[in-house]
């Protein structure tokens, strides 16, 4: 992926959304009051479904996904600063209104922002394992976190996962088999790319070039049996 040209605060400005009770940098007001949930009707101009993907890193996938389904919409959390600046900056240059960005903690965001049962999927891809007990409190799929993914997806909506981390992708398909409602799909069949950028993530593209194994698993939100 080249490096975007540099485009004005303006030009961004449709594509990045302030989260300020979910800002990594700004711990939340004690006396602040809870932030109203987000208006997806209002922030995307329409009613198109809603998915929501976490951690997008240099966006890759927000981009590719955005371009290919202008029916649906798209919102991109990343707790770094210059990943969201360069994600927004490849979604402004090609103009695409079906994406939006926050420089935001996502568990902080599914849980203050987002209407319970309002997404229609939740994408997580490559969350970084944080196994070191000093960074334990920055692990992102916490059961807590699945709690709250379970807790805005619609009914039948789907949260996608994918790592490159054996014992982590068990660890948290563990943590999911230990609640009814996510019921586990069939993998989807992986394909060989037809372009060096048709991958679904940057980090997809680059451990899949490295040769590396690669962990999926789809889980449907379904009522418990
Ligand atoms: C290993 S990278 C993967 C990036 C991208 N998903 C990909 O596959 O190319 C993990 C990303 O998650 C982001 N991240 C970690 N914790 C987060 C959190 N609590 N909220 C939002 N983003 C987070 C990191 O900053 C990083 O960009």
């Amino acid at each position: 992926m080249r490096k975007p040209r540099r485009l004005t605060a303006d030009e961004l400005a449709p594509y990045q959304l302030d989260l300020p009770a979910a800002s990594p940098h700004r711990p939340p007001e004690p006396d602040a009051p809870a932030p109203e949930f987000l208006d997806w009707a209002a922030l995307f101009g329409n009613n198109h479904p809603v998915e929501i993907e976490v951690g997008f890193g240099k966006g890759l996938f927000l981009v590719s996904t955005a371009s290919a389904h202008p029916d649906r919409n798209y919102f991109g959390i990343e707790i770094v600063r210059k990943y969201q600046l360069y994600a927004a900056t490849r979604i402004a240059v090609r103009g695409l209104p079906n994406a939006k960005t926050a420089c935001a903690n996502a568990k902080a965001v599914l849980t203050r922002y987002v209407r319970p049962g309002s997404v229609a999927d939740v994408h997580v891809y490559f969350p970084d394992p944080w196994w070191k007990t000093r960074h334990k409190k920055r692990l992102l799929f916490t059961p807590e976190f699945a709690a709250s993914v379970l807790t805005v997806l619609a009914p039948g909506g789907t949260l996608h996962f994918v790592s490159d981390v054996a014992d982590y992708f068990e660890w948290v398909t563990g943590t999911l088999a230990a609640i009814p409602q996510f019921h586990r799909l069939p993998p989807p069949p992986e394909k060989p790319p037809e372009h060096d950028m048709d991958y679904l993530t940057n980090f997809e593209r680059k451990f899949r070039k490295e040769g590396r194994p690669i962990y999926r698993a789809d889980y449907e939100k379904r009522d418990p049996v």
